[in-house]
């Protein structure tokens, strides 16, 4: 089986997108399938696997001669659904979530708006634009952060009245609709859903990020993140994480695996958001919690390509 594994891509993740790519490339199991790469510059330019440009029609001839296309691409123009409504729109099989649910899961606002009908918590938060900003004022420390993004670029913590505004500026230079969200105390879990190749879903164990103060983007990549899997949980709260990822992860319709990630209150799960193109090197959070249940980094990718949408 030919699959082409797509990678960097337009958004500020196009590092983080390059990494989780280049391990689902060397994972897949050689014995069944031929791995073609291709990467998107930050500047869209579509290159082989030598990196040589091929624009987009030549993209699209070697899309065309695999039998599955693997999107890697985090953030805005890969991620957001519109790797996969290139997919739709030529007829070629891929991995992953749709168009629709990759578009809303994209944005942490319309996000909230789903989760919050199906009676799901949600940080509460307002949404902010450039024409809106002078309007902010302070009350509380809250966090900010551009409703399209990921990686945690453009999020601050705003512990005090000046750093509003400088907050609002650089996390509207990442979208052009921002969160103002309320900060939220609490135990940071990640939880991951698998349509598997049979159409049932998996939930392994889940995952505890193990922060003080902000998971940020230093943190996260900077190789000093820790995570405890399986969450030690007690199981009335491991039965409302699971049941609430699942119902988010059904109400968006996703496809493949989506990680969905709580904070844990005492009163119970409060979705922070959805990624339907998680971080995928092996030490991410999502091969972690499928090795805890089991299920090794090749076999999860080898799910992934046999429930590829046909
Ligand atoms: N957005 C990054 C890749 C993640 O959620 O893992
Ligand atoms: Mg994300």
């Amino acid at each position: 089986t030919r699959v082409a594994v797509i990678g960097g891509g337009q958004s500020c993740e196009h590092d983080v997108s390059l990494a989780s790519a280049a391990s689902v490339a060397a994972a897949l199991d050689p014995t069944s399938y031929d791995v073609v790469p291709l990467t998107i510059g930050r500047d869209g330019t579509w290159r082989d696997r030598g990196l040589r440009p091929i624009g987009l029609c030549g993209a699209a001839q070697v899309l065309r001669g695999c039998d599955v296309v693997l999107p890697v691409v985090h953030g805005p123009r890969g991620e957001d659904g519109t790797l996969a409504a290139l997919c739709e729109l030529a007829g070629l099989p891929y991995v992953g979530s749709g168009v629709r649910p990759g578009a809303i899961a994209m944005d942490k606002w319309a996000t909230k708006l789903v989760a919050a009908a199906v009676g799901i918590a949600t940080t509460p938060g307002h949404l902010v634009t450039a024409a809106t900003a002078d309007h902010e004022r302070w009350t509380h420390p809250v966090v900010v952060k551009p409703v399209a993004a990921g990686s945690s670029l453009g999020v601050s913590l705003v512990a005090e009245p000046g750093a509003l505004r400088p907050a609002l500026d650089a996390a509207l230079a990442l979208d052009s609709r921002v969160l103002v969200e309320d900060v939220v105390t609490a135990r940071e879990i990640d939880v991951a859903v698998l349509r598997r190749a049979d159409g049932t879903l998996m939930v392994p164990p889940a995952l505890e990020i193990v922060a003080d103060g902000l998971f940020d983007h230093e943190l996260k990549y900077g190789g000093h993140a820790d995570f405890r899997v399986p969450a030690p949980l007690t199981e009335v709260d491991a039965k409302a994480l699971e049941d609430a990822a699942v119902a988010t992860y059904e109400a968006l319709g996703c496809s493949g695996v989506a990680r969905v990630d709580f904070f844990l209150t005492d009163d119970g799960p409060v979705l922070n958001e959805v990624n339907t193109v998680p971080g995928m090197t092996e030490h991410s959070q999502v091969p972690r919690m499928f090795a805890a249940a089991g299920m090794s980094y090749a076999e999860l990718l080898d799910e992934l390509v046999r429930g590829a949408h046909r």
